[in-house]
């Protein structure tokens, strides 16, 4: 581990601008001091020596000497320049940042001398050889990119695959960028660059293969569960996995979950784990196919339903059964939860809850228990909630601000788009509506 503020030395300016991988243009020499010490007594010296030590990966920071990467001397002759002959194995060398102690000065001799260490022992000077694989990714990247614009330092892995969105002044450099993160990444056997933002109906993207393998057949495990999925056809979010938890958490195992938009199942297989019962949709049929295979590899098949349709079909065909099945076992304890997890749509699904029942079918002394979690972005910054709030109103044609539970913050997805979850109890009048869900066409929000 490196301390704070600590920097492996960088590779060699020369690699700026490089298009092809070179790796070998990556070493470098580095001056360091070194200690050599009796290998018996050394864990008391490094426990001093812990934030002065060279950080570097893949360079073992105490080792024999013998062992060490030292540079060739230009002029021929020993590695490692003034470099000291090899000790036998019971001596060790310790190590140095250069930063940290350019000479003997910068060592705590205070601490170092009542554990047998003189100033007087100068500490050795060694050259050592740094190559490729004592970078890692971002620190090679950095220094090959265009300095000063934006770099490619966010990414995303599920399973073998590596997927980024590169700014169009980083094409020229994706083949490299794909075997850099290739390299140091072990597992890692393909790298995708996303053609276009998610806006298809699926919410799939077109992907270039940058290096690698043609291989998106992925399984990625997400909150003690595995996932596997066609990668290239189908919308798997890794950063949406605390989110999925959160949820999940809320539900209770005698609840039941209608997850409208349900892609390969990460709301659905934790939820039936759970033991909740689960009725599980997506339009897609890719998805609806790994969804299927997802729910049956995680052995929750005699819990969950599937369905292929279409969210607001789903709502008035299932969602409708199920309300009506629960309101007429009122001895029943669990909720109805129904997610909407399409953030750039589903706010408009919320009106196939209005006039989902006849007023005959809920009791007027009875709660409904039914509650929704819908997802949905805002651009609105500085009043993200009231947008959103107002957003649900909007589409369900009335003022139901008074039974939002929650309005909850998911994840920045752009500087200027946000995306949130909104959850509401929906209440008997909008499911007893008479009307088809008059569209205001801006809500007026009851103040709190
Ligand atoms: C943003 S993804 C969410 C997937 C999953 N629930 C998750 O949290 O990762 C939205 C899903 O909605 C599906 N979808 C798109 N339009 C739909 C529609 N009209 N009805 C139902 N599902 C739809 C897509 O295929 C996709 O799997």
């Amino acid at each position: 581990m490196a301390a704070p503020g600590q920097q492996p030395p960088p590779p060699p300016a020369g690699v700026r601008g490089m298009t092809k991988l070179d790796r070998t243009a990556f070493q470098r020499p580095l001056d360091v001091c070194a200690l050599r010490l009796p290998a018996a007594d050394i864990a008391p010296i490094l426990k001093l020596l812990k934030t002065q030590m060279l950080r570097v990966p893949h360079l073992r920071p105490v080792q024999p000497l013998g062992e060490l990467p030292l540079m060739e001397p230009s002029g021929g002759g020993e590695p490692g320049a003034d470099a000291p002959a090899a000790d036998g194995p019971d001596q060790k060398v310790v190590l140095l940042d250069p930063e940290r102690v350019p000479d003997a000065g910068g060592l705590p001799w205070s601490g170092l001398e009542p554990l047998g260490l003189s100033a007087a022992d100068s500490p050795l000077r060694l050259t050592l050889r740094l190559a490729y694989d004592n970078y890692r990714a971002d620190a090679v990247l950095r220094a090959v990119l265009p300095d000063g614009q934006d770099g490619c330092t966010s990414f995303s892995r599920v399973g073998h695959l590596i997927h980024l969105n590169l700014k169009e002044h980083l094409l020229p450099y994706g083949e490299l960028i794909g075997q850099v993160l290739m390299d140091k990444h072990p597992g890692v056997r393909t790298v995708v660059n996303k053609l276009n933002t998610i806006d298809n109906t699926f919410r799939n993207f077109s992907m270039q293969l940058l290096t690698g393998e043609a291989d998106y057949l992925v399984e990625a495990r997400e909150n003690g569960c595995s996932f596997r999925m066609d990668f290239s056809k189908v919308y798997w979010n890794p950063r949406l996995c605390t989110e999925h938890e959160r949820l999940v958490s809320q539900l209770q195992p005698e609840d039941t979950l209608y997850d409208a938009c349900a892609g390969v199942g990460p709301f659905t297989v934790p939820a039936a784990r759970k033991r909740c019962r689960v009725l599980a949709n997506d339009l897609n049929p890719e998805s609806f196919r790994w969804l299927q295979h997802n729910v049956t590899a995680n052995k929750v098949q005699d819990r969950v339903q599937t369905f292929n349709m279409d969210g607001r079909e789903f709502i008035r065909t299932e969602v409708r059964r199920g309300l009506r099945e629960r309101l007429a076992a009122p001895a029943d304890a669990g909720r109805l939860h129904v997610v909407l997890n399409l953030p750039a749509l589903a706010i408009q699904f919320v009106d196939a809850f209005v006039g989902l029942l006849s007023p005959d079918e809920v009791p007027a002394d009875q709660a409904v228990p039914l509650r929704a979690h819908v997802y949905t972005f805002t651009k609105e910054l500085a009043a993200a909630k009231r947008s959103v709030t107002e957003a649900l109103c909007t589409n369900v044609g009335r003022d139901v601000s008074r039974h939002v539970c929650e309005v909850f913050l998911v994840r920045n997805v752009a500087p200027n788009k946000l995306m949130y979850r909104v959850t509401w109890d929906v209440p008997a009048e909008v499911l007893c509506a008479m009307d088809d869900g008059p569209v205001l066409k801006k809500a007026k929000l009851t103040e709190p």
